[in-house]
């Protein structure tokens, strides 16, 4: 029986993408070595409603030294973090000598306005390319993995928190009870745990399905996060809407005797009951649509090809994984990955071992159609790309269902 990895209860397992290899380990062409791969399936925990995957890999498979993904390489991105850091030099942290931690600062993205206005803080990050990157903008970065005795090492050296803060990573840790050990130890009494992941009900309403990859371990709710802070001794007292990579929430969580929640949460919750998020109907329906997207997908790059079609595709992301391997989207039907990160370019993608190359390369020449992977930044790169359109060049996306953009 699968169980829950937060309470335990039994799991049931309602979609399977197959043997994935890890998102984010872009290969050499000239290694040899056998890829690592694991089964990448998805589950919901009958008693506490959170959606988790179903195996987990180990975490230093993930995140070391040469982890690609640098969160400044999106301009929307670092305006967003911009102002993250803005409005909590702005409340939280205005009183007397504030400090915040940040789990998982990656390259500095939202710390580096905090080292700006002078504010004490600490990024907590285990992957030191990304981190050193942070140290270079002023950041203080300790490289380690945040769990329990981590987080008594940092209050013991720096003191208790005012805010703990962690944006696209609080989901990518199965072993959650140790963090909530770790913000309780290193919190204020009266301090706030904020953190931002895609949210299961944005996954649920575009049928993005590439959000299910190795490093995503949970797909949260409020219903779910509520019910895990409060078996930990928290609560759950804000929650708010974001829109960027592709719909996240932003939870709050602080010692019940300390906050009371606000109106939003009760909202949230209801809506969340209405729509019947982790209903039998709805995530068998969910499954029921991510398999007629991959169908719709390949038979429309293969008849692209068949009629003489160019075709690439744009921003080597995570994500893109799981569409490439799930719908067996290999170099024949897309030649090559335009990416702006030069850690993942002359690189080949996992598992599909599609050629990622810079950015500039997509304009050597147009293709005629681009499959835009990076489909949470269509805004930023379609703005950047005017004259592919201009050519006559079509952009394809596949959330929430296959289709050309006119
Ligand atoms: N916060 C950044 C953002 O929102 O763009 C980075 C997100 S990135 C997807 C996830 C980050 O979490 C990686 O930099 C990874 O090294 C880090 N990470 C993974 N497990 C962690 C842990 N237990 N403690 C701290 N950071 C962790
Ligand atoms: P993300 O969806 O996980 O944020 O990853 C976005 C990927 O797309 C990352 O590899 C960087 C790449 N990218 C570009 O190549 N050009 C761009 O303009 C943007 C915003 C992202």
């Amino acid at each position: 029986m699968l169980t829950c990895r937060i309470c335990g209860a039994s799991v049931r397992e309602f979609v399977d993408f197959g043997r994935q290899p890890l998102s984010d380990a872009f290969r050499k062409p000239d290694d040899t070595s056998e890829e690592y791969f694991f089964r990448l399936a998805v589950g919901a925990c009958e008693s506490c409603a959170m959606v988790q995957l179903v195996e987990e890999v180990p975490r230093d498979r993930m995140f070391h030294a040469d982890y690609p993904y640098h969160s400044s390489g999106s301009a929307l991105m670092r305006e967003h973090f911009g102002r993250t850091a803005q409005e909590f030099l702005e409340t939280e942290l205005s009183g007397d000598d504030p400090f915040i931690v940040e789990i998982g600062c990656n390259d500095g993205v939202m710390l580096s306005a905090v080292h700006e206005a002078g504010v004490r803080h600490l990024g907590v990050e285990p992957s030191a390319g990304v981190g050193e990157v942070a140290r270079s903008k002023g950041v203080r970065v300790l490289t380690e993995f945040f769990e329990d005795s981590t987080a008594r090492a940092v209050r013991d050296e720096h003191g208790p928190a005012d805010v703990i803060f962690s944006a696209n990573t609080i989901c990518h840790i199965p072993y959650l009870e140790s963090i909530f050990l770790g913000v309780d130890a290193l919190l204020k009494p009266d301090g706030v745990f904020v953190f931002e992941d895609p949210y299961w009900g944005d996954i649920v309403e575009r049928r993005s399905f590439d959000q299910i990859y190795d490093e995503h371990f949970y797909f949260f709710t409020a219903t779910s996060v509520r019910a895990a802070a409060r078996r930990y001794g928290f609560d759950l007292v804000d929650v708010r809407r974001l829109g960027v990579h592709g719909g996240e929430v932003r939870y709050s969580i602080a010692r019940p005797e300390a906050r009371v929640p606000t109106a939003a949460v009760a909202e949230l919750l209801a809506e969340e009951e209405a729509r019947g998020l982790v209903t039998r109907e709805t995530l068998d329906g969910f499954a029921a649509g991510v398999a007629g997207i991959r169908d719709d997908l390949v038979a429309l790059l293969k008849d692209l090809k068949d009629r003489g079609g160019r075709v690439v595709a744009y921003g080597a992301t995570a994500k893109s994984a799981t569409v490439t391997n799930y719908c067996g989207i290999g170099p024949d039907l897309v030649s090559k990955i335009c990416d702006s990160t030069p850690a993942k370019q002359g690189r080949l993608a996992p598992g599909s071992h599609i050629p990622v190359v810079p950015s500039g390369e997509f304009a050597e020449p147009y293709p005629d159609y681009a499959l835009l992977f990076a489909w949470n930044h269509a805004e930023e790169i379609i703005a950047k790309e005017p004259a592919f359109r201009d050519g006559g060049g079509r952009w394809i996306l596949y959330v929430p269902e296959v289709h050309v953009v006119e």
